[in-house]
């Protein structure tokens, strides 16, 4: 797991009197518009294409507070990892630079590639609260870890919280392959503190989850694909071999998978957790870089921002960032919507060639099982899973 865990922190005080100075409220308009980035994935040298989008899509939506999810860094880059505490600095500065310069709040959690980089996310939380904006919790005092905390959204009429955004570090890359299962902690913590929220304010408090890592719960949105219709294949215990899966109707709001669900190896019931404590109404994650869909399961919005980064794999122009705009009299309905690269800038970038490898890139061993030719079409409960897959976690950590 990403850094070290703490104790179940103080954070019902703080958030109670509303956080931190300049904390997000809603407009006079009754309305809230929140970013999402994700899979920024940088490193020492930020592509110019990655920085235009963040700068175009901001100035598209001009939201009140911008939300990174995870893998900021693209830990694994050896040049990133050779520049020490000086350089990781300056990547962050870099990424962040278009966000900083317009003054917009923002708030990080962390991915599985982020850490890799040299610095323990304590160390990484510190450097992103010297930025100007930065909304993350104090760690080890209104929040429960580095990347995992509130931003309490204030009411138009600064009566105290209306709506919550939280954020929650989902761990890192599994010893054994695959990923790490979230952390119950977590998931407790966010129950018992959202409960808090609720009691000191005597209402409650709506609250949208951001996280890197998807809940495995995302396959309950989706169907096998029929004959002819696309679709992808499993990840580790969900995959089964020759089996495709494409989003249920039933559950469909928006898009369509794009690749893989690459969640953690087991489910610790953070999804259902949620869904009993009555304040969460979605969870927006990033990792999968190709995944852009949203459904809505038991009441909960389930969706993705794709990678907003030309620096790892992606899909193509389609490169975007994620916009949830919000009413204050019903913030559990948020009109929801995608700024893509395409759309913002066009269709030239610096290097084609590179940008159409990256596209098209297989990431996990399923992906090269299906590739293969076809096997006897196997389905069912009974069918074991592929936990041991070989080189899975090597090829898997984007
Ligand atoms: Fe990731």
């Amino acid at each position: 797991m990403a850094g070290t865990r703490r104790g179940f922190g103080a954070g019902p005080d703080s958030i109670r009197d509303g956080g931190k100075a300049g904390a997000p409220a809603f407009s006079k308009d009754g309305t809230l518009t929140v970013m999402q980035v994700a899979d920024v994935q940088e490193g020492v040298d930020v592509r110019p294409e990655t920085t235009m989008l963040l700068e175009r899509a901001l100035d598209a939506c001009e939201p009140d507070l911008v939300v990174f999810t995870g893998d900021q860094l693209k830990g694994y880059s050896l040049s990133l990892r050779l520049s020490g505490e000086a350089g990781i600095r300056k990547t962050i500065a870099d990424i962040l630079r278009p966000v900083t310069d317009r003054g917009i709040p923002f708030a990080v959690t962390y991915g599985n590639h982020d850490c890799q980089a040299g610095l323990v996310n304590e160390r990484l939380e510190e450097i992103y609260r010297e930025l100007p904006g930065c909304m993350n919790a104090v760690f080890g005092d209104e929040g429960k870890e580095p990347g995992t905390f509130c931003v309490p959204i204030m009411a138009s009429d600064g009566s105290g919280p209306a709506m919550a955004v939280w954020l929650a570090d989902s761990g890192g890359d599994a010893t054994m392959g695959g990923y790490e299962a979230f952390d119950p902690e977590t998931t407790r913590w966010l129950v018992e503190s959202a409960t808090e929220l609720d009691r000191s304010c005597a209402h409650r408090v709506p609250g949208i989850l951001f996280q890197h890592i998807p809940m495995p719960d995302v396959y309950d949105c989706l169907r096998e694909a029929a004959p002819g219709e696309t679709g992808v294949p499993g990840y580790r215990t969900h995959y089964r071999p020759g089996q495709r899966l494409r989003l249920d109707e039933r559950f469909a709001v928006e898009g369509e998978v794009g690749e893989v669900i690459c969640c953690g190896n087991e489910n610790t019931g953070e999804f259902d957790a949620l869904v009993a404590q009555g304040d969460f109404f979605a969870a927006f994650f990033g990792h999968d870089h190709k995944n852009s869909f949203v459904a809505r399961r038991r009441g909960m919005l389930l969706g993705y921002s794709p990678t907003a980064s030309f620096s790892s794999y992606g899909p193509g122009l389609d490169r975007a960032v994620r916009v949830l705009r919000f009413s204050e009299s019903d913030p559990r309905h948020p009109a929801l919507g995608l700024l893509s690269y395409r759309d913002l800038v066009g269709e030239e970038t610096t290097q084609p060639a590179r940008d159409w490898m990256k596209t098209h890139m297989v990431t996990t061993v399923e992906e090269v099982l299906d590739k293969l030719p076809r096997l006897p079409r196997v389905s069912g409960p009974d069918v074991p899973g592929t936990a041991s897959l070989p080189g899975d976690g090597a090829m898997a950590s984007m």
